[in-house]
This record gives C-alpha cells, sequence and structure tokens, in this order.
C-alpha cells in the first residue's frame, strides 16, 4: 500500500466515493466525491498528540468494535497516507469555542475545519472494480446466540483479539472474566451454503481461516481444547491440505456436523449441542468460547456500480464476468475489469492473481493507444430514425444517444457497442440496421428454410454463445433430435425482432423457438430480459388473433446443456406436430389480410 501512495504514476484518491461514471472503454469520464479530511494529509507526521486530547470516544471499527478509537484517528495503523482524519460527525464541533483540543495540541497545526468536500473529475481509459466484500453478519442466526451470549464472536472478531495489534495485543482473554479460555470451539459454513440463511454458496476462505486459527492457537496456547465443527472441511489451495493435516495432528478436534442451539451456563460457558452426523450421535460440548466462521458477502456498493457501469450481478449479488474460463477478470462493458471480492469470494492469494491478471489486461488494452471494434455493432440510418429514444434505453451498454427534445437521430458509439442488436430488433421504424445479422439477411435465411415443406419443419432461433453452443455441444456427443429443427444463429437472443417471427409463420412454420442464454447469464448483460418481454407480447397477441400462442416458444439453453438442447428440440418436435395443416394455412391467410399492419405494428 505503501508503494502505491508513493508511487509516481498512480494517483491515489482516498475517503472518496464514484459517483458517475460516463464513457467508454479508452474514454471514461468518472465523478468523484472526495470526503473532507480536515487534517493536512502533506504535513501531519501521525504523530498522534491530537488523538490525545481528544475527548471523544467511539468504538473503533477496524478491531470490530473490540476496542475503541477517538473521533480525530487513523483508520489502522498502516493506512495510506499516514496522516489523522476527523469523523466530523463524531467530533464536538469545530467551532473553537466547544472543543478544539486537537487544534491546540497539533504544533505542526495541519488541522483545518474549513476543508469541505470536493467533487474531482479524472478522464481514464479502463476501469478495475475493486469493492471488496462484506461480512457476514450472524445476528439472524439466533441459535448461535451472537447477539445473546457475550462469549460467542465471530471469525472476524477472533482475528482481531488473537492478532499483535489487536485490542489486547494478541492476549487470548474472554471479556467477560478476562481469563484465558481453556476451550474453544469453531462452527463454520456461517451464512455460507445455506439456503436458509446467508448465502447458498461457498465462501471459499472459511475453513482455511480456521484451520490457521487453530494452528496459531495450538502454538501460542498448546493446552487449549480445540473442536471445530464443520460439514466437509474444503482445503483445496496449494498446500492447504497440509495445513489441515497439521491442524489435526496438533490435536485439534474435528467433528462432523454443524450445532442445533448454543446455550450459557453459569459460568458464562457455552454449551453446544450437535448431531455428529459421522456417528449419528447427539453430543453435547461445553466450550469457553465459540467462534463463527462468517462468510463472505458482496459489498454494498455493488448495485450502485453496476448502475453506474452497466455491468451484471449473479443472483448472488457478485459482479459476474464476461467469460468465466476465457475472460475470467473481464466484465461484459469493454474496458472494465474485476479484482478480489467483488467478482466473488475468494482469498488473498487469488485476488492478488485476479488484480494482477485485470491490470495486464488494462495495459494490453490502453497501451496501443487505439482499439479495433467489433464489425458486429449497429448503424443508425439517420433519415429513417424519429429520435424516439427506444433504442437508448434497450441498449445494455449505454451505447446509444438520442437527443429526444432537439429530435436528433440516435447516435451508436461503436467502441461501446458489443453487437447484441437489441435494439434494432426494438426500433420501430427500421432504423437501425446490425451489421452482418441485417434484417435482410435474416429474412432471406428464413425464406431459404420455409422455402420446401414449411410445415415440416422447426425454426429455432439460437444465441450464438449459449443454444447455439449447446446445439453444438448436443451434436458432438451424439445426441439425437429431431431432423425437423432448423436454427437460424443470432448473436444474441435480443436481436429476434418481431417481425422475423411473424414473417416465419406468414412462410408457414407452425413453430418457432427463441432460444437464449438463461436469465442473468446473457452475454450482452440483461439483453434477454428483453427478448422474454417481446416474446410474452407476441403470445399475447397471438392469441388475439386466434394464432395458438404454444406456436412461439422460449427456452433458455446454455452452451453445456446438450443434452436440455436435445430435451427441448424433442419437445418443439411433439408441438409441431400438433399444428394442423388447417391451422397454418388459416394463420397464412390471417397474416396476408393484416400484412402491413402486423409485420409492423404488432
Ligand atoms: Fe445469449 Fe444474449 S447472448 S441471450
Amino acid at each position: 500500500m505503501t508503494d502505491v501512495g508513493r508511487h509516481p504514476k498512480i494517483k491515489l484518491h482516498t475517503m472518496s466515493e464514484v459517483i458517475a461514471v460516463e464513457g467508454y472503454v479508452g474514454n471514461f469520464n468518472v465523478s468523484i466525491l472526495k470526503r473532507a479530511r480536515y487534517v493536512d494529509e502533506k504535513d501531519c507526521t501521525a504523530c498522534g498528540d491530537c488523538a490525545k486530547a481528544c475527548p471523544v470516544v467511539r468504538p473503533d471499527e477496524f478491531n470490530v468494535g473490540l476496542s475503541t478509537r477517538k473521533a480525530i484517528f487513523t483508520p489502522f495503523p498502516q493506512s495510506v497516507p499516514s496522516a489523522y482524519v476527523v469523523n466530523i460527525n463524531e467530533c464536538l464541533g469545530h467551532n473553537p469555542s466547544v472543543c478544539a483540543k486537537c487544534m491546540d495540541a497539533c504544533e505542526k497545526g495541519c488541522i483545518n475545519f474549513h476543508m469541505s468536500d470536493e467533487e474531482i473529475k479524472e478522464r481514464v481509459g479502463s476501469i478495475v472494480v475493486a469493492t471488496g466484500l462484506e461480512p457476514y453478519d450472524p445476528t439472524e442466526l439466533d441459535e448461535y446466540g451472537y447477539t445473546r451470549f457475550e462469549n460467542v464472536l465471530t471469525s472476524l472478531e477472533f482475528e482481531r483479539l488473537i492478532n499483535a495489534g489487536g485490542p489486547t495485543k494478541g492476549e487470548l482473554i474472554r471479556s467477560t472474566d478476562r481469563r484465558r479460555p481453556k476451550s474453544i470451539g469453531f462452527i463454520q459454513c456461517v451464512g455460507s451454503r445455506s439456503v436458509r440463511k446467508g448465502g447458498n454458496y461457498c465462501s471459499n476462505v472459511c475453513c482455511m481461516n480456521t484451520i490457521k486459527s487453530t494452528l496459531v492457537l495450538k502454538e501460542h496456547y498448546p493446552d487449549v481444547n480445540i473442536k471445530v465443527f464443520y460439514i466437509d472441511i474444503r482445503a483445496f489451495g496449494k498446500g492447504f491440505e497440509d495445513l489441515y493435516m497439521r491442524s489435526r495432528r496438533s490435536g485439534v478436534n474435528y467433528l462432523r456436523g454443524l450445532p442445533g442451539t448454543v446455550e450459557e451456563l453459569p459460568d458464562r460457558s457455552l454449551r453446544v449441542a450437535v448431531e455428529n452426523t459421522a456417528s449419528g450421535v447427539l453430543e453435547f460440548h461445553d466450550l469457553d468460547m465459540l467462534v463463527l466462521a462468517i462468510g463472505i458477502k458482496p459489498a454494498k456498493s455493488a448495485q450502485k456500480i453496476r448502475e453506474m457501469l452497466g455491468l451484471q450481478l449473479t443472483p448472488d449479488g457478485f459482479f459476474l464476468e464476461a467469460h468465466p474460463k476465457l475472460q475470467p477478470v473481464d466484465a461484459a462493458t469493454r474496458g472494465v475489469f474485476y479484482a478480489g471480492c467483488a467478482e466473488g469470494p475468494k482469498d488473498i492469494k487469488e485476488s492478488v492473481t485476479q488484480a494482477s491478471a485485470a491490470a495486464a489486461r488494462s495495459i494490453r488494452l490502453m497501451h496501443k493507444g487505439e482499439i479495433i471494434t467489433e464489425p458486429i455493432t449497429s448503424v443508425v440510418i439517420p433519415g429513417q430514425c424519429k429520435s424516439c429514444g427506444i433504442c437508448a434505453e434497450v441498449c445494455p451498454y449505454n451505447a446509444i444517444t438520442v437527443d429526444v427534445k432537439k429530435k436528433m437521430p440516435a447516435l451508436i458509439n461503436s467502441a461501446a457497442c458489443a453487437g447484441c442488436g437489441t435494439c434494432a430488433a426494438e426500433c420501430t421504424f427500421d432504423a437501425i440496421i446490425m451489421n452482418h445479422f441485417t434484417d435482410d439477411q435474416i429474412i432471406c435465411q428464413i425464406d431459404t428454410l420455409l422455402e420446401d415443406k414449411a410445415q415440416e419443419k422447426v425454426l429455432v432461433f439460437a444465441c450464438n454463445w449459449c443454444s447455439y453452443a449447446g446445439a453444438d455441444y448436443a451434436g458432438v456427443s451424439r445426441l439425437q433430435y429431431p431432423a425437423s429443427v432448423n436454427i437460424i444463429r443470432t448473436m444474441c437472443s435480443g436481436r429476434v425482432d418481431k417481425k422475423f417471427i411473424w414473417h416465419a409463420f406468414l412462410k408457414g412454420a407452425p413453430v418457432v423457438l427463441v432460444s437464449g442464454c438463461h436469465i442473468g447469464d446473457c452475454h450482452y448483460i440483461d439483453a434477454n430480459h428483453w427478448t422474454q418481454k417481446r416474446v410474452q407480447k407476441l403470445q399475447k397477441r397471438m392469441e388475439k388473433l386466434g394464432i395458438k400462442p404454444d406456436r412461439l416458444q422460449l427456452e433458455w439453453i446454455s452452451a453445456a446443456e446438450g443434452v436440455r438442447f436435445a430435451g427441448v428440440m424433442n419437445k418443439m418436435e411433439k408441438i409441431r406436430q400438433e399444428v394442423s395443416s388447417q391451422e397454418i394455412a388459416d394463420t397464412i391467410k390471417l397474416l396476408n389480410r393484416r400484412k402491413k399492419q402486423a409485420l409492423s405494428s404488432d
């Protein structure tokens, strides 16, 4: 951190919050709100005289409330810059007549209560999102008694307690009687791997953190009796299994099963009731202290950052990478990368690896000075654009700007456009062309596929990244699916214009299937939400027109779901067989009659 603070090419904005981001790869304009420190960070030598004089005592956040700090403080010992900061909400008042004891104590005169928050603008080429994590709050797990019993601690509190720089200088004591605990229990997976409370994912770090803590304890206090209650130990990293074995060999008792209840005994020790799933016996363990190995939650700021940068979150609330294997540190928005727990729970080693990768990806992108845009982007036909603004509304990348008031035609930033084609599909005036997937090209494909024996065919629109890859997977896995299936590839299901669907029915298609990535997995952030809305709307319209809505299907199939792809195609074939020739003929007649309105306004 000190190196970062000193690096001539790194500008560090501490106490700052990103409030807005505009622009695109290579040209991001970032607005930052820098909070006032009330201490001149250049002159402050962090001597601490101000803190000694300050009369305000508050819980120290760094020591998770186990010790106190003053209203003027350093957030933690190695913080950068090495300067004090005033929490103005806690300060007794910056009017000297009220307090100002810190000002009197500071010989260098660094304290300045006239400082105010300022807004800073930065222009950057790429952005690394490293928003960190939020520790799980075990308050809701009442059975462990975290809020009721003082000797139940979280792993974070325990970490600070046994840390040499912690509130007791590393001395292990119970806060209730200030004596050293003779027996300590650890409960694993608190807030992790649970569908009931917390997250249903593994937090990755808790097992090894507990193993590390047991080794530290055994090294300093060999006679302490340690019990670990667990579901299963996940020691998957390099050297981790070795540490686990060392912990077991040192005498730590690993008990398979999570406690059901915790009770406090008169001497403030704790009685844990647990079903040992290895022996099937209900056991009771009396312990002096209990440590809850809490899980990792996404940072609170994730949602705000997501909106600002047009990113996507997983159902767990962590940021979603562009591709889990091929682009694990890239965001779907070009020029944005992830590092650390922003993308998912991970330990220090993994975070450092990902941060290095993100830095390298960013440098690789920036050092050229210019980027090559993808050929598959959208283009506006200015004469046809009515400046309605729908395209800008649906674009997942904020790549389109429309001045609705001035009635200026939409402008597409091709550096920001990723080529999903949702804008072209939603434009009611056909004012957007999607290069390489133009309306004419797709209509021609429909015409060709349905030219002969249309009633015997199932027309499938498959998105390039998931469904089409799923079809590929079904093929290489030698899975059988009906020969009636005819696939048209689009980059995203969002590209499937309603006019393609009407055209397919007009040409005699008995069934049309629109398929894409699962919701939340679309490679163009959330473009498939628009697909879903469009298809649902069309199905309602079909019902009104007297066309069986079943003839239009929507299915999400991932690249790894070859079996599902084959299954869905079999289902489509069954639906096709239920559509009579008369129904198809009636639909063609109806759509021909309504041709003009149906294709443009339905
Ligand atoms: Fe597959 Fe969008 S990329 S649905």
